[in-house]
């Protein structure tokens, strides 16, 4: 398998065909999915919760993201490696791309920040500096307090309209991906369309062009597995075979199903 670039998973949408993304945060996992063939491989910042037992992702650090960084891309030879920027690494442009020059140093090839229409600004500066960003949008738990739990978002037609016009202002700015997360599916669908970046969605339906699950809870091995999520191993006779009909599934659109959406 050649590796996965921006062009390959712009092609995918472009041919209105599917792909798959998933977290990792060691080695040992990152073969598996690059085994798997699943296109993009996200050092997720939950982390903090599956990795370190915490309530949310802001207690994660620089140097935690940049250490899992580190581990997962030596697993990987052809899925795109994408990782999180964690809790204020980015609050200002200066820092953001400080910080984003560590991740992609470690091994990143693209950096994910959670955020709107604030960003725009950040977006452009990283990417005109050949870093790509993947932009996050509707749940954003970096921002669980602010947002008062962690709840679906984008439900009445003013949240809907700001995430939209949100994504197209951080698409104008440069941003090559957008994850979107937690959010009505007839809103993932929207976005998708109106995009020209590909869209991934995590509890955004099935409409979008991408999907991503946090991999302890695809293994049904999380604390508590979200609604939008499915134990892919109770079908399977090994982690492999999970991770195999994980990224058959979404290819062949029989994953999500509508009991996993919004
Ligand atoms: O950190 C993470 O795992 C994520 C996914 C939920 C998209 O950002």
């Amino acid at each position: 398998m050649t590796s996965i670039s921006i062009d390959h998973l712009k092609s995918i949408k472009a041919s209105g065909n599917k792909f798959a993304a998933i977290t990792a945060y060691d080695y040992s996992f990152a073969k598996l999915i690059d085994k798997a063939e699943i296109e993009v491989t996200l050092v997720g910042d939950s982390l903090g919760n599956v990795i370190q037992g915490q309530k949310t992702t802001i207690p994660v650090t620089l140097d935690e993201m940049a250490y899992h960084t580190k581990n997962v891309a030596r697993g990987i030879q052809s899925s795109l490696v994408l990782s999180d920027m964690p809790f204020m690494s980015y609050a200002t442009v200066s820092q953001a791309l400080d910080n984003a020059a560590i991740l992609m140093q470690a091994g990143a090839q693209m950096v994910k920040l959670e955020g709107g229409e604030w960003l725009a600004e950040t977006v452009y500066a990283l990417t005109q500096r050949g870093i790509p960003v993947c932009s996050h949008l509707g749940l954003t738990p970096q921002s669980v307090h602010k947002l008062s739990g962690f709840k679906v978002q984008g439900k009445d037609e003013n949240g809907a309209d700001k995430i939209l016009a949100e994504a197209k202002i951080l698409e104008q700015a440069g941003a090559d991906l957008l994850v979107v997360e937690c959010i009505p599916s007839s809103l993932g669908k929207e976005l998708t369309s109106a995009l020209e970046i590909p869209v991934i969605g995590i509890g955004a339906g099935a409409d979008t062009d991408g999907q991503v699950l946090v991999l302890q809870d695809m293994l049904g091995i999380s604390y508590s597995a979200p609604k939008f999520s499915k134990n892919f191993l109770e079908q399977s006779s090994n982690i492999q075979n999970a991770l195999s009909t994980y990224r058959k599934e979404v290819l062949s659109r029989a994953f999500p199903e509508p009991k996993h959406e919004f």
